[in-house]
Order: structure tokens, then C-alpha cells, then sequence
């Protein structure tokens, strides 16, 4: 790595690791280091950071471009160059018009829309009730998170997923649905993921039985860039509706990927969804990067990851419609960063992306956040939650916020020694035995954290926020001097998959390690055919 701003990058970070956090955190003005963006704000006010280090780090934003890198992705221009490709989904959320690819795109969009308003009007030849959504990774994960987090804000048919080769998540997915009143609709860019093509079968299977051969093909709808193969399963050219090259899976919820949801939510509470991811697109696109949020939080990734050796991100979502997103970030952020492959001048900054993983708070806090507070492995912890948290229920609402406020204080502030002992002496506990255990009450605090809290959950707020991820995820992308537009790795394991899969069945398993080799085996004593 030859990058000049890495070297004050690690002076600053020498500086901060020896630093009291609670102190650092404890001495900040009211409102500092709390980052304004389009219908939520991020504050990073518990972590440990300074005006040092934050200068630091746009150091290392100016030398690796970042200013020209956003534009770059505005302009439509290369920034996938492993798959020649320009990334194109802030287009979907408005925007780019007179660029040829996307006029075409969102030409196809309209097509989408216009289904799903026949669809919602009832026009599909059959009552619809239910969406079975088969799909999976990218073509599962944003329309799962979304239908969670919006659900409520639909009248429309309901939507269950699968995409699990395991049979049991057909079943499940299937279980008290009337294939008379359901649309399967298979989202799948290539059409040929394993899990989704064995899930379409069964699909298709499940209404052929009940509705036979030829009514059967009335049920079935698909979203594809292979449309021959999304006919070959049985679907009419008239419902299947393209994806586009440019737009990667783990960034395509506002594609024809996103179709379930147009039909179930209809198109004002889809409209309102885009607007707020078109919103932080505007932000990104036009603040400067000393007020760009999803660019300091870039910057902050950068920071604790990899300048502060923090390996692991957990993200605690503490509103119960957000549950699936440390999934959805899961896949964006390690799909799209966890790599090692150089994509800049200057070399790649290791390690790059952190582990993402997390869940919906309150239940962690009843599981693993014992860790977070006394163990000896460190984590950076984000906050997720919403002022109007609990609805109309203010009781319920207050309770969440307070739990995931209190939380985070508490990683903060730790408990002293001095304290829990005080605490035990309080509870009547004699004196030696206070002293003895204490010890394991002792909590070091210290520990940072990043809360992102929403004005409101609504669709804008929901469009906002996956917004500021995708864009913070480019962002790092380009600080870590990586692309994150691809995912050569996922793709050799599918490739490994289809071979593997023959030799189980009777085939050459080829060169492989013993280990590969014995399980092979093991499996063909259930599965040869
Ligand atoms: O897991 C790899 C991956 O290629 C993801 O990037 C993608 O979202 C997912 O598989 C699904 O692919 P497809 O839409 O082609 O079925």
C-alpha cells in the first residue's frame, strides 16, 4: 500500500487506543459529532474519535478520490471494472434520465409497475391473495426486510418467501395457502441459482396439482435476465419482467426484484419508499464530504475496522419491523466488501470489511450482549431505532428506546469496581462477600457506539436508510481500495455446488480433498441415483 494519509491514519489511531473513551465521549458538546441526513440521524458521539482522527481519515478521502468516486457513480459511469459495469440502482430511485441504459431500464420499471397495479386491481384472471416470492440472496433479502418493515402500510395480498433448498421452507412457505389465489413469482437474475431453480419446480408442481397443466401457467410470473429460461419453467413473456446487468442482486430491491412488494403495497407506499432512498441519494451525491453522512460513516468503518483492529460490526436493530436487517446488511456489506483483491492505485488497506451480524434488539440483550459488556473480544455496536418506536402504544414505544439507550450507555460507562461492590453492601451483602464479588460485576465500559435513529419509521424513512447503507458500503469500498460490485467468490461455490451435486449422484467428484472426498461418499449411500 503506498498511500501517504495511512501513515497520520495509524498516528491517530495510537493516539485514540490509548485514550479513556469515557472521557473522550464525556467531554463532547451537546450535538457534537451527531451527523444530519435525510429523515434519520446517525450519532457517533460514543465513539472513539476526535477532530484528529476525523481529519485523518478525509486525508485518506481525498487521496483515494472518493469526491470524484461518488460522481463517478452518478455519471453512470464504469465502477464495477472486474464485470465492465456501471452500477445503476440510485437510478431506479429517479434521476440519470437521457442516459440511454437507464431510459431503457426504467422503461421496464414502468412495465413492472404496471402489472403490479393490474395485480392489485384484481385483473390477473384469479382472485389474488397470495405472493409466494422464490428468490434468493439478493433476490430475497431487500423485499423480505422491506415487507417486514412496511407490511402495515398495505391492503394488498399477502407475501410469503422461500429460498431454502431445503424443502422444509417450501412447505412452510406453502402451508395454509390456496394455490387458487396465488401468484408464484420467481425472482432470480440468472434463473439458474440452484435454490431458486429447485424452488420454482416445486412451485409450478404445487399448482400443477391442484389447478392442472394449463391453468397452472397462469399462476406464475417471473423477474429474470435469462427470460428463455424463466418461459422454459412455464411463465408468459408477458410476465417477465427483466433485470438489469447494471444493477447488482444485493442492490435491486428497487428493481422488478421489488415486484412482490409493488403488489402487495401498491404504488404510493412504493413510490414513498423510493423517494426517501432518492432523498440520501441527493445527499450523497451533493454534500461535501465533511457533511456527508453516508461518507463519514465510510470513514468511520474505515476507522474502527481497520485502524482500530475492531473486527466485528453488530447491529442491533431495536424496532421489531427492522428485525431482518442485519440479514439485508449482511449480504450488502460482505458480499459487497469482503474481498481482497486491489481495485485502486495506491493498494488495498487491510482488513477490510468487518463481520456484519446482529439482531433485533431487545431479544440480544437477553442473549449475547453479555458478551459485549464483559467479554474480552470487541465488537463496533450500531443502534438502529426510530423516534415514533412502538406507535401509538408511547408506553411500549419509551421502553424500547430507553433499553436500546440504556444499552449503549452502559457499554460506555461500564460499572466500576468500586460500585458493584458499593451495590452489594446496598443489598445487604457483608463485606468480604461484596468485595468477592464484584470483581465479576465489574464491567470496563469504554466500549463505543453508533446510534441511527430514524424521525419516524415510515416508507421514506425505510428508503433513507437502506440508502445510507448502500452508499456508506461503496464508500468504504473505495476508501478500502476494493469493488464492490462483485462477488467472484460466492460464484465459484455455485459452480463447486453443480459439481458436487452430480458426484453425490453417481458422478466424478474429481480432484478433491480427502475431506470433500469421504462426504461425497457418505452422502451417496442416501442420495445415488
Ligand atoms: O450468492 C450469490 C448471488 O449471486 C448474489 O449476489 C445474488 O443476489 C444471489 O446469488 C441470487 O442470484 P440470482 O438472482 O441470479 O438467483
Amino acid at each position: 500500500m503506498t498511500l501517504t494519509s495511512w501513515a497520520r491514519i495509524e498516528h491517530e489511531a495510537a493516539r485514540i487506543k490509548a485514550a479513556d473513551l469515557k472521557q473522550l465521549a464525556g467531554g463532547r458538546a451537546d450535538g457534537e459529532l451527531v451527523w444530519k441526513a435525510p429523515h434519520l440521524e446517525v450519532d457517533v458521539a460514543k465513539q472513539p474519535l476526535d477532530a484528529g482522527a476525523l481529519a485523518a481519515m478525509m486525508g485518506l478521502a481525498e487521496e483515494r478520490g472518493l469526491k470524484g468516486r461518488i460522481a463517478k457513480l452518478f455519471s453512470a459511469e464504469i465502477v464495477n471494472p472486474s464485470e465492465h459495469r456501471p452500477a445503476l440502482h440510485w437510478a431506479l430511485r429517479g434521476g440519470g434520465d437521457g442516459v440511454p441504459t437507464i431510459d431503457a431500464m426504467k422503461k421496464e420499471a414502468a412495465k413492472a409497475a404496471a402489472f403490479a397495479a393490474e395485480a392489485r386491481a384484481g385483473k390477473l384472471g384469479f382472485e389474488l391473495k397470495t405472493i409466494l416470492h422464490i428468490g434468493i440472496g439478493g433476490s430475497d433479502l431487500g423485499p423480505r426486510l422491506i415487507w417486514d418493515a412496511l407490511r402495515t402500510y398495505g391492503a394488498g395480498p399477502e407475501i410469503r418467501f422461500c429460498a431454502n433448498v431445503d424443502p422444509e421452507d417450501f412447505h412452510e412457505a406453502v402451508s395454509g395457502v390456496d394455490p387458487k389465489t396465488t401468484l408464484v413469482l420467481v425472482v432470480s437474475k440468472s434463473f439458474k441459482t440452484p435454490e431458486t431453480a429447485s424452488n420454482a419446480i416445486l412451485g409450478r408442481e404445487w399448482l400443477v396439482k391442484a389447478l392442472g397443466d394449463s391453468e397452472a401457467n397462469k399462476h406464475l410470473a417471473a423477474v429474470s435476465s435469462a427470460p428463455d429460461k424463466a418461459r422454459a419453467w412455464g411463465a408468459d413473456a408477458s410476465r417477465i419482467f427483466p433485470m438489469d446487468e447494471a444493477v447488482g442482486g444485493r442492490y435491486s430491491l428497487w428493481s422488478s426484484v421489488g415486484l412482490s412488494l409493488q403488489i402487495a403495497l401498491g404504488a404510493d407506499v412504493w413510490s414513498r419508499l423510493l423517494k426517501g432512498a432518492a432523498e440520501m441519494d441527493a445527499h450523497f451525491r451533493t454534500a461535501p464530504l465533511t457533511d456527508n453522512t453516508p461518507a463519514r460513516l465510510a470513514m468511520m468503518d474505515v476507522w474502527l475496522h481497520t485502524a482500530m483492529d475492531i473486527p466485528t460490526r453488530t447491529v442491533l436493530a431495536y424496532a421489531h419491523r427492522l428485525r431482518k436487517l442485519p440479514d439485508f446488511l449482511q449480504q450488502l456489506e460482505m458480499e459487497s466488501n469482503g474481498k481482497s483483491a486491489q481495485d485502486s492505485e495506491g493498494g488495498i488497506i487491510a482488513p477490510t470489511a468487518p463481520v456484519v451480524w446482529g439482531s433485533v434488539g431487545t431479544l440480544g440483550q437477553h442473549s449475547f450482549h453479555q458478551l459485549l459488556h464483559q467479554g474480552t473480544r470487541m465488537s463496533a455496536i450500531e443502534f438502529v431505532a426510530a423516534l415514533d418506536a412502538g406507535g401509538p402504544d408511547k408506553e411500549r414505544g419509551r421502553a424500547l428506546l430507553a433499553n436500546a439507550f440504556g444499552q449503549a450507555a452502559a457499554l460506555l460507562d461500564g460499572r466500576s469496581w468500586h460500585e458493584a461492590e458499593k451495590q452489594l453492601l446496598a443489598q445487604g451483602a457483608n463485606a468480604e462477600d461484596a468485595r468477592a464479588r464484584a470483581g465479576h460485576m465489574h464491567m470496563p465500559g469504554g466500549r463505543g457506539s453508533t446510534t441511527i435513529l430514524l424521525d419516524a419509521l415510515t416508507p421514506e424513512s425505510v428508503g433513507a436508510l437502506i440508502a445510507l447503507y448502500e452508499h456508506r458500503t461503496y464508500a468504504a469500498g473505495v476508501l478500502w481500495g476494493i469493488n464492490p460490485f462483485d462477488q467472484w467468490g460466492v460464484e465459484r461455490g455455485k459452480v463447486l455446488a453443480e459439481e458436487l451435486d452430480a458426484a453425490i449422484a453417481g458422478g466424478d467428484p474429481g480432484k478433491r480433498d480427502p475431506s470433500t472426498l469421504r462426504l461425497v461418499k457418505r452422502a451417496r449411500t442416501k442420495f445415488k441415483s
